[in-house]
C-alpha cells in the first residue's frame, strides 16, 4: 500500500522528509536523492537549508539527480531546471554541483541524453530517495498521461494543461517549451524510497486517483501503487476526496517506532 501521511500543513510536511533525508545522509554521507522541481517540494529544500545553516547536517557528499528539464530552453534561462535547482536545491542545501545531474535538454544531444542520464543513476547505484509532486493531471515529472508504465528517461511532448499550469513561471503558455525530456515512470519504480508532496485542493482529484484508482497509465502518478516504498505527504485540502483516509491516520499513528517514514 502506498503509505498516505496527512500532515496539518505543507511546513510539517518539509520537516518529516527533510528529517528523512537528515537521517539517511548520516548514514550514508554520498546518498543519491532525486529532486523534483515546482512549488511543491520547496518546504522540503527550504527545511534542509536550515539544518545546513545551522550545521545540523553536512550534503556536501550528497548525489543528486533532477527529475526533467524542458527541451531546446537554454541552461541559462531563469526557468530551466538547470538554473532552478542551482537555485533552489544546490545553492541552498550546500551541494556540490558536480555531483548533481540534471537531463540534457539541448537539441544537438537530445536523441542520446535520455540513455546518458539512465546510465549516469546506474553508474551511481540507483536513486535512494526520490522526492516527487504531482501535476493536476496526475503527472509524475512530465509524464503525462499515456506514459509507458515502464518508461525510461526519453522526450515526452507537454500537454496543454501542464504548459498551462506552468505558464505562471514564463509569462504566457506560448513561452512554456512544447516538449520536456524525463525521468520515465519505470525510472521512479526503481528508487529505493520514492516520496510524494501534494498540497491544496487542485491536487485532491489527482491524488484520490493516483492511491486509490487504478493503475493505469491515464494518471501516471498510480503507479506509486507498484512501487515497493512509497510515501504521499497530503495536507486536508490534497486528502479530501480519499475514501479511506480515516484508515491511514489510524496506520500513521500506530506506526511503529522502528518503521521508517
Ligand atoms: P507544483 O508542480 O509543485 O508546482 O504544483 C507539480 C508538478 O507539476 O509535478
Amino acid at each position: 500500500m502506498v503509505e498516505v501521511v496527512l500532515v496539518e500543513s505543507p511546513r510539517e510536511a518539509g520537516q518529516l522528509v527533510a528529517r528523512s533525508i537528515i537521517d539517511l545522509v548520516a548514514a550514508k554521507p554520498d546518498a543519491v536523492l532525486g529532486f523534483a522541481t515546482g512549488t511543491t517540494p520547496l518546504v522540503i529544500y527550504n527545511e534542509l537549508a536550515a539544518a545546513v545553516k545551522r550545521g545540523e547536517c553536512d550534503l556536501s557528499r550528497v548525489r543528486g539527480f533532477a527529475l526533467d528539464e524542458y527541451v531546446g530552453l537554454s541552461e541559462a534561462h531563469p526557468e530551466s531546471y538547470h538554473s532552478v535547482i542551482e537555485r533552489d536545491v544546490i545553492g541552498p542545501l550546500g551541494l556540490d554541483p558536480n555531483l548533481v545531474h540534471v537531463p540534457n535538454g539541448a537539441l544537438d544531444s537530445i536523441q542520446h541524453a535520455g540513455q546518458d542520464f539512465e546510465d549516469a543513476i546506474i553508474a551511481a547505484g540507483g536513486i535512494d530517495l526520490q522526492i516527487l509532486g504531482i501535476g493536476t493531471v496526475g503527472h509524475l515529472g512530465f509524464n503525462e498521461p499515456g506514459s509507458s508504465l515502464s518508461s525510461l528517461t526519453r522526450v515526452k511532448t507537454l500537454t496543454h494543461q501542464t504548459r498551462q499550469d506552468n505558464a505562471r513561471f514564463f509569462g504566457t503558455i506560448d513561452e512554456v517549451p512544447m516538449h520536456s525530456i524525463t525521468q520515465g515512470l519505470g525510472t521512479i519504480l526503481r528508487s529505493e524510497h520514492a516520496v510524494m508532496l501534494a498540497f491544496g485542493e487542485s491536487k485532491a482529484k489527482a491524488v484520490q486517483r493516483a492511491v486509490e484508482g487504478g493503475v493505469s497509465a491515464s494518471l501516471p502518478a498510480s503507479i506509486l501503487q507498484l512501487h515497493r516504498h512509497a510515501t504521499v505527504l497530503v495536507d486536508a485540502e490534497a486528502a479530501s476526496r480519499l475514501e479511506n483516509l480515516t484508515y491511514y491516520q489510524r496506520a500513521w499513528e500506530q506506526k511503529m517506532v522502528w518503521q521508517r517514514l
